[in-house]
């Protein structure tokens, strides 16, 4: 029997809710499918930062580099800096496992309906390719004299003709296996360096993939689009804070943003991939037993996809369809089961 090792990060707020709630649909659907799961939990978060002052140990990529994958809930707490949690946890382990795939579905679930009212499940179906380990969210700036009238801040983007050759591929490969059509989401019109060589990089790499059509949109057109008319989308790839703003938007068309999964990936498998929900740690829902589970228990499907294990894989995706299909849903969703519910539902559906 083939085993998984798989490292747990549930993280802060909603993560120790969602994520035992994906991790006991996946014990199950491991146990149909015929293989184990070997879970490792870690406290690693902002909660470990009150005890700690870091947010993972130093040795904590060591430790995690050793599993097959990672499955994460979310990190950040109203007591803690917010400007910590992405750059001591999630961004350290995106770059230093290279998980420079950030895939991001948008699918509006049987039974569900969107907020966009003239549309249906058939208009609702694509992916967001997100660009993880550069752009806008490198790091790289400075804050200088901030008390002073002349205070002044920097964040300078990054964009190399390696790590958008690599998304572009990517991106045209899965366009293939689904209806054959890349977006690239940018604003080159006014980003005329940064996004004008992004864009020609990628356009060099659509000329390899005649069988693919591309096309080209604004971030403010396609943020409209998304709302008008999401059935000209199949696959998008874009930059990582368009990515990141986008997503939530694709979130918030499905229903909720409870709903979304995404998938950290290195294609290459030479770094373990991470797993985890589109949303945050909702502390603002924290601690109730509400927090609508299905986008990390979508996520968890995602990591099993990625393990090789693809009919575990879809029967989880399908025991989610018919959850939504029979009107078991959380509060966010206007329902009123609770997490552990939605996950028991999942597994029954199994
Ligand atoms: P958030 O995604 O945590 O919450 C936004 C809104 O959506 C809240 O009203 C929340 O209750 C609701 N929501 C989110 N997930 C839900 C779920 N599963 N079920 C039902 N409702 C849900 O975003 P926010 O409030 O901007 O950030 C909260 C904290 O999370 C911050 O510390 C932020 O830095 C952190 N964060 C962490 C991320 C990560 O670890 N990858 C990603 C985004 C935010
Ligand atoms: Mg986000």
């Amino acid at each position: 029997m083939k085993n998984y090792k798989i490292a747990v990060v549930p993280g802060d707020g909603i993560g120790h809710e969602i994520v035992p709630a994906g991790l006991k649909v996946l014990q199950a659907a491991a146990e149909k499918h015929q293989f184990t799961l070997e879970t490792q939990e870690f406290p690693f978060g902002a909660g470990y930062y009150k005890q700690h002052g870091q947010f993972m140990p130093n040795d904590g990529l060591d430790t995690l580099k050793q599993f097959d994958a990672v499955y994460f809930g979310a990190v950040g707490d109203p007591e803690v800096d917010d400007t910590l949690p992405a750059m001591l946890y999630t961004f350290r382990v995106r770059t230093a496992f290279q998980q420079y795939v950030n895939y991001r579905p948008v699918k509006l679930l049987p039974g569900i309906d969107s907020p966009l009212r003239y549309k249906s499940h058939k208009d609702i179906d694509f992916v967001v390719i997100r660009e993880n380990n550069e752009g806008e969210f490198v790091q790289n700036g400075k804050i200088i004299h901030p008390d002073q009238p002349y205070g002044l801040a920097t964040d300078t983007s990054v964009f190399t003709r390696a790590g958008i050759e690599r998304i572009a591929h990517y991106s045209f490969k899965l366009a293939q296996k689904r209806r054959k059509k890349v977006t690239n989401v940018t604003k080159s019109n006014t980003l005329i360096n940064s996004l004008a060589y992004w864009d020609r990089v990628i356009e060099e790499v659509s000329v390899q993939y005649p069988d693919v059509t591309y096309h080209k949109m604004y971030v403010d057109n396609a943020s409209a689009s998304f709302v008008l008319k999401p059935e000209v989308f199949d696959v998008i790839v874009t930059t990582n804070m368009i990515g990141d703003i986008l997503s939530d938007l694709g979130g918030a068309i499905m229903g909720s943003l409870g709903l979304g999964p995404s998938g950290n990936i290195n294609p290459e498998k030479e770094f373990p991939s991470m797993f985890e929900p589109i949303h945050g740690s909702a502390p603002d829902i924290a601690g109730q037993g509400i927090a609508n589970p299905v986008g990390s228990i979508w996520s968890g499907a995602l990591m099993l996809g990625h393990l090789g294990e693809t009919e575990a894989a879809q029967d989880i995706l399908k025991g989610i369809e018919a959850t939504t299909q029979n009107g078991i849903v959380t509060v966010d969703l206007g329902g009123n089961a609770e997490t552990t519910e939605i996950a028991d539902s999942v597994i029954e559906n199994l």
